[in-house]
């Protein structure tokens, strides 16, 4: 199979919709990460997404919209409900809601369960596209499963590259990290996997809002945070903050046997490692979300990445650091 990479126009548009009508796979931009897009309600489209991804069959997909989509028509919603509230808060934008399903998607794309995420994303790209299929679409990151997600149409590319008809190309998703998930199906909203939108921002809007897994009774979790993610694929060392003669003597010993070695640092990090050649996340949370995966993407192309715990000091960085330490430490989500 020919994979095209399109820019998003009016031809390509109707490529996509003929494409997804026909249950099969566009891969489009949204301002988090690249999807992987397929009918939602078509179990045709739905069982290749699991296949093309090498996806896990327990780890449910979530359904794409565009703004003006009616969703009561795929779950329950109540008119008084703080799901309200918090939709017109941060809708569109990076925030994937689990509502109780009514059953009108593929089942394979639930994997059983009662519920169902939604996701309205912001940009421009994934409106146009949600807009012109006017379809629900499921869509994971589109990734092979495991691997880093993609955060521009080359990386959907290097993944993918004869196994999907289309890329929509809309640039750099420049959010950087996947939504966040949170289950409004009980008396208080849930974060089951952490993204741009944070519990305080979520608290500021309906008072309470927890993280799952904080107490006893949220112990629910997204099916799909216990497996490992995000893996570049090289070596990486990790090393303490105040590590840096250590990682500076096993990347001078590296350089010394000929091995292709970078540094990945943040800001405070990089003016510690001399004039050694490093990948700079930047000093913000939001610049450290936004810069994350294309770095990894960039530091897998060398045989060796060292890099240095993050310091957690928001609420945006710990869902930075959830995904940091899903690429560098191998022994998480066991
Ligand atoms: O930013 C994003 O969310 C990106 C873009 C493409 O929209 N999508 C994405 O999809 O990250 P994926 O499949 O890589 O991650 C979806 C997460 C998984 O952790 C999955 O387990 C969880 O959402 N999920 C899906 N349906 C769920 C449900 N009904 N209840 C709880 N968690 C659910
Ligand atoms: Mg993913």
């Amino acid at each position: 199979m020919i994979t095209k990479v399109s820019k998003i126009d009016l031809q390509s548009l109707q490529e996509a919709k003929n494409l997804i009508e026909s249950e099969q796979l566009v891969a489009f931009p949204t301002e988090t990460v690249y999807g992987l897009g397929a009918l939602a309600t078509s179990e045709r489209a739905i069982k290749s997404v699991y296949e093309v991804k090498g996806r896990p069959s327990d780890n449910p997909l979530i359904v794409h919209v565009h703004k003006d989509y009616d969703i009561s028509t795929l779950v329950y919603i109540s008119e008084n409900d703080y799901s309200q509230k918090i939709a017109n808060a941060f809708l569109p934008g990076p925030l994937t809601m689990v509502y109780k399903s009514k059953g009108v998607v593929a089942p394979s794309l639930s994997c059983g369960l009662d519920t169902l995420a939604i996701r309205i994303p912001k940009s421009e790209g994934a409106q146009k596209f949600l807009k012109f299929v006017n379809q629900p679409i499921a869509a994971p990151s589109a990734n092979i499963s495991k691997h880093i997600s993609p955060v521009t149409a080359e990386h959907v590319y290097q993944d993918f590259n004869g196994k999907i008809p289309l890329i929509l190309d809309g640039g750099k998703c420049d959010g950087g990290i996947e939504s966040t998930v949170l289950d409004v199906t009980g008396d208080i909203p849930v974060i089951l996997r952490k993204g741009l939108i944070t519990a305080e921002m979520i608290r500021e809007v309906v008072g309470a809002c927890v993280y799952a897994g904080e107490n006893a009774q949220t112990s629910l979790k997204s099916p799909g945070m216990k497996y490992k993610h995000y893996s570049p694929n090289c070596e990486t060392a990790i090393f303490e903050r105040n590590e840096s003669e250590e990682a500076i003597r096993l990347y001078d010993q590296l350089k010394a046997e000929g091995k292709r070695v970078i540094f990945l640092c943040d800001d405070e990090m990089s003016k510690k490692i001399g004039k050694r050649k490093f990948l700079a996340l930047g000093s913000t949370d939001i610049e450290m979300a936004s810069n994350l995966y294309d770095l990894l993407h960039q530091g897998e192309k060398y045989e060796v990445i060292i890099t240095f715990k993050l310091l957690v000091d928001s609420e945006l960085m710990l869902s930075v650091n959830n995904r940091f330490s899903k690429a560098f430490f191998k022994d998480e989500n066991k």
